[in-house]
């Protein structure tokens, strides 16, 4: 995208997933971002590898196999191959694709544990303890309770018993915890890395990393009447398309993987026993390890024991990858739990996709046909004051916007750059209302409407090359209706738009979906029944209506209030330090003759998140916060329950 970004490896990871069923909603949450960020990491120019796959072996997909009467490959492969047609739906933009039933990657996971071995840090001895089958994990008795239900997932232990090789897990906590020290981003978000510095601090044991009692899996090189745990076996995957092995030049480009993108519950395996195993093998570690949260369904984990899991196939099928994309991506706070809601999506379609992107460019083709034959032109000749301050300002927010959205993708916060984004793509909207072509057109104002046109026409492309990470296709659309020729992912923000192109206006963009609304909200807003009542709906001022879209517009969320204090010189003003769950803001907010600043430290408070920020005397503020005023009165709602980020609605 820049000249100077150019020229990084960029390695990232999604799990490898389980094929004992058919994929739902939340597995392509993880794929979604992975893919995002491998296609941003693709513009900057970066070298870039992006792996997905499949974990085939292991104890719960030989018992589905044997339910069936057929062979564990039999039951996996044609999984398997739904995965692949899944990702390739949803324009999953993955390098490779690895199946842990390949002999690429049998090679690896025994050398793998043939050097552990050598090293001295697998040993035999006898498990006895508990087991949950359909996660694949060893439950030591000091991590559970007295039910003997798996902590993570809930469902029942069984108890083994058997002869097992261990690895000696126990041998690298220290160096673990001084790692971690010495690299606090390691583990993402923060809150989850305390989590895993205490679970290591509170004792480990060696982990067995065989079973005796199936053979489902790769036998251990050097007594293969056992097979390798899985997932020993599942993590080396991550080795092996890079060359570990067989290409060493390839393998010292890409590795260490720059980030594993995983769900929380299995940020234990990737943040603890893979670098331990990775300290063994004498590698470095990767450099992030990114947790991201679950795809919930009221509250509760999509999954098919709770049979509420959403396919992705209809659903792209109905809206397009690239609607199911945006979704995830942005209204889903990165490390936080997010709801999935099909009516949310349909709003999300409507307003950011269908109204704000899908009717600037309709706007913007449309004006250039109708006032310059279709032919994008250049600009030239001066200005008058006023438009050249609105191009003026349009050209410095699209340099911000820019710098914003590297800063966030950077940081894998990918709601936050596609919110810079958007309030740009609404900045260009409100741009053609306040410079009106229009009325150019119909004063015969040549230069200013010229140059209008083309800033809009350059907004349009930088848009298009900044949201082609997550919505690729529209994305490539917009492109070739700017009539822009080439490869938009060679695209360079810093070359200026080509005038003289003719456009290629086509259908609209994204199309809208009705919603119905729920009966409550739908129902005019009239006091039924007493005098009271009706006089009290006659006190509320008359604002203009609008509808459920505009309101959308507003992004409310939960704040948490880390930090307050009196801003100086300003009797009215407090100056908060808020939480969004992935994101510290500043706040000022006219509230000091109602709450002292202790008091409101720990809070959770409402703050609309995506307003223009502002300096209040000198003091940066990010959002609003919400209150109630009545007279004299003022009260700040508080939400203690929900987590900081949760959204508003
Ligand atoms: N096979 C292991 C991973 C091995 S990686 C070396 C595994 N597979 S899984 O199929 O059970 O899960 C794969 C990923 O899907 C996990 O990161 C998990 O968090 C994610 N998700 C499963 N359900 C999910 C949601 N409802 N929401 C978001 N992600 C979810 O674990």
């Amino acid at each position: 995208m820049d000249a100077e970004q150019q020229g990084r490896k960029f390695y990232i990871t999604t799990p490898i997933y389980y094929p004992s069923a058919k994929l739902h909603v939340g597995h392509t949450y993880c794929t979604t971002l992975a893919d995002v960020a491998a296609r941003y990491h693709r513009l900057c120019g970066d070298d870039v590898f992006f792996l997905t796959g499949s974990d085939e072996h292991g104890l719960k997909i030989q018992q589905k196999a044997e339910e069936q009467g057929i062979t564990p490959l039999e039951y996996v492969t044609p999984i398997v191959d739904g995965f692949k047609n899944l990702w390739k739906k949803l324009n999953i933009s993955n390098d490779d694709f690895i199946r842990t039933t390949e002999e690429r990657h049998r090679l690896v996971v025994q050398d793998v544990f043939q050097k552990l071995y050598d090293k001295g840090d697998i040993y035999k001895s006898e498990y006895e303890g508990w087991y949950c089958v359909p996660d694949e994990t060893y439950w030591p008795e000091n991590k559970l309770t007295e039910e003997h239900v798996c902590p993570d997932c809930k469902r029942e232990l069984i108890r083994v018993k058997e002869e097992s090789y261990f690895f000696r897990l126990s041998k690298y906590a220290d160096r673990w915890l001084e790692f971690i020290e010495a690299h606090p981003d390691f583990i993402q978000p923060e809150s989850r890395r305390n989590e895993m510095v205490s679970f290591v601090k509170s004792g480990l044991e060696d982990l067995s990393v065989s079973r005796a009692k199936f053979d489902w899996g790769i036998p251990v090189p050097f007594d293969p009447s056992h097979v390798i745990y899985v997932w020993i076996d599942a993590l080396s995957n991550y080795l092996v398309p890079i060359g570990y092995g067989t290409d060493d030049d390839k393998f010292a480009h890409y590795w260490p993987a720059d980030c594993h993108l995983v769900g929380k519950e299995i940020l234990r395996f990737h943040t603890i026993i893979w670098p331990m195993i990775l300290m063994s093998l004498g590698l470095p570690l990767p450099k992030k390890v990114y947790g991201h949260g679950w795809l919930v369904v009221e509250g509760e984990k999509m999954s098919k024991s709770l049979g509420n899991v959403v396919d992705p196939i209809p659903l792209i099928d109905e809206f397009g990858a690239d609607a199911l994309r945006y979704f995830l991506t942005t209204d889903i706070m990165l490390g936080q739990d997010g709801n999935f809601s099909r009516r949310r999506l349909m709003q999300k379609i409507n307003s950011d996709l269908a109204n704000d992107l899908g009717n600037l460019l309709h706007r913007t083709l449309t004006m250039v046909e109708k006032y310059r034959s279709g032919q994008v032109p250049a600009p030239d000749g001066d200005v008058s004051a006023e438009i050249a301050h609105a191009l003026a300002d349009n050209v410095r927010l699209a340099e911000e916007t820019r710098q914003a959205y590297v800063a966030a993708m950077d940081e894998m916060v990918m709601n936050t750059a596609f919110r810079e984004v958007w309030t740009y793509v609404r900045a260009l909207n409100k741009f053609i209302d306040v410079t009106a072509p229009w009325t150019l057109a119909k004063e015969g104002a040549t230069a200013e409407l010229d140059a209008v046109l083309y800033r809009l026409m350059s907004g349009l492309r930088e848009v298009a090359v900044l949201v082609e990470p997550v919505i690729p296709t529209a994305a490539r659309t917009m492109w070739n209706e700017l009539g822009l020729d080439g490869e938009l992912s060679l695209a360079r923000l810093d070359t200026p738009f080509p005038a003289g192109v003719t456009v290629r206006k086509g259908a609209p963009l994204f199309p809208r979906y009705e919603i119905e609304e729920e009966t409550a909200s739908a129902e005019p807003v009239q006091p039924a029944g007493t005098d009271a009542a009706a006089s009290e709906a006659a006190a509320v001022p008359v604002v203009p209506e609008m509808t459920i879209d505009e309101f959308q517009r507003a992004d409310l969320r939960v704040a948490e209030v880390i930090a307050c204090e009196k801003v100086k010189k300003a009797d009215k003003l407090l100056h908060l330090t808020v939480s969004l769950g992935t994101e510290t803001r500043s706040v000022v907010s006219g509230i000091a003759a109602y709450y002292r600043p202790e008091e409101l430290l720990g809070k959770h408070v409402i703050m609309v998140t995506n307003l223009k920020p502002v300096k209040l005397r000198g003091v940066l503020s990010q959002g609003m916060i919400l209150a109630a005023v009545h007279d004299d009165r003022l009260e700040l709602p508080f939400v203690p329950g929900l987590p900081a980020g949760s959204q508003v609605r």
